[in-house]
């Protein structure tokens, strides 16, 4: 590749998609060229948000190096599932990547000295990293929250950027938190299926049928849903909160850097 070439793609993430054959959807395009520090992708299922975010991890790893991207997950199979999107969008540039030093089944570093890691879903085996670039919490809905609270420090210093994806899951946790009350500090973005140009009307109101109405607005319309074994729901519970009243256990609260 030239170095005009290599320095559009540098400037312009949505020129890398198209590249390795994705011609991204107008939002998929503004989470590329996004440079927001907090971002949460609330989109349906199958919208393309890991496809995406692969996409965002790759350029990071070749045009801001060197950098280091996490990959997380519910579970450990998922990060991987995520890893293989990233090894086939590097696949498809082809000679155009930097050339891997090391490379497993959980990880790649790249003669750039970016790394490209993916994490389990378990609080006690992944602290340890620092100087974080991008991480990615795949199906964050999923997460637990004291995953979230492990990682979210890795952040603090380097400034890296955090991108949660998902759909919801009931409205708790830390993905329903930061979508409702993470404040001025995230940029949200919402995709139903009805906006995603590759998921037919006629396939939905089959899905719709098949799954049941909870599940349909969950995975298809992006709505945060009373969970079905909750007996006092949200807004009734929120209606009986007084601020004044401290609280007698820590309850969810974001980490912060002196957490480190
Ligand atoms: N802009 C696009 N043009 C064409 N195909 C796309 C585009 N974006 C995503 N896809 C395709 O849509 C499918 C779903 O993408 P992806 O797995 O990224 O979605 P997802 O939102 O992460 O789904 P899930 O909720 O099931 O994890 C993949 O086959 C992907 O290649
Ligand atoms: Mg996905």
């Amino acid at each position: 590749m030239n170095l005009a070439a290599d320095l559009a793609l540098a400037v312009d993430p949505v020129r890398l998609a198209r590249r390795v054959g994705l011609d991204p959807d107008p939002w998929q395009s503004a989470l590329l060229r996004s440079d927001a520090r907090q971002t949460i992708l609330n989109c349906s299922r199958q919208s393309g948000k890991s496809t995406t975010t692969a996409v965002v991890a790759v350029h990071e790893s070749e045009y801001r190096a060197p950098a280091l991207v996490l990959l997380l997950s519910p579970s450990l199979r998922q990060s991987q599932e995520l890893f293989r999107k990233v090894k086939e969008v590097r696949a498809a540039l082809a000679f155009d990547v930097c050339p891997v030093t090391e490379e497993s089944a959980l990880r790649l570093e790249m003669v750039n000295g970016s790394r490209i890691v993916c994490l389990p879903g378990k609080e006690a085996t992944i602290r340890g990293y620092s100087g974080v670039s991008l991480l990615v919490v795949d199906e964050a809905s999923r997460v637990p929250d004291e995953l979230y609270q492990a990682v979210r420090p890795m952040l603090a210093v380097s400034g890296g950027r955090l991108v949660l994806l998902s759909t919801p899951f009931g409205r708790r946790g830390f993905f329903f938190h930061e979508w409702t009350e993470g404040g001025e500090a995230w940029r949200r973005v919402k995709v139903t299926a009805h906006d995603c140009p590759r998921i037919p009307c006629a396939w939905l109101d089959a899905e719709r049928e098949a799954i049941g109405e909870w599940w349909y607005r969950q995975e298809y319309e992006c709505e945060f849903v009373e969970t079905l074994d909750q007996v006092f729901g949200y807004e009734l519970v929120m209606s009986a909160v007084n601020s004044e009243i401290p609280p007698l256990f820590g309850g969810w609260r974001a980490a912060q850097p002196q957490d480190v």
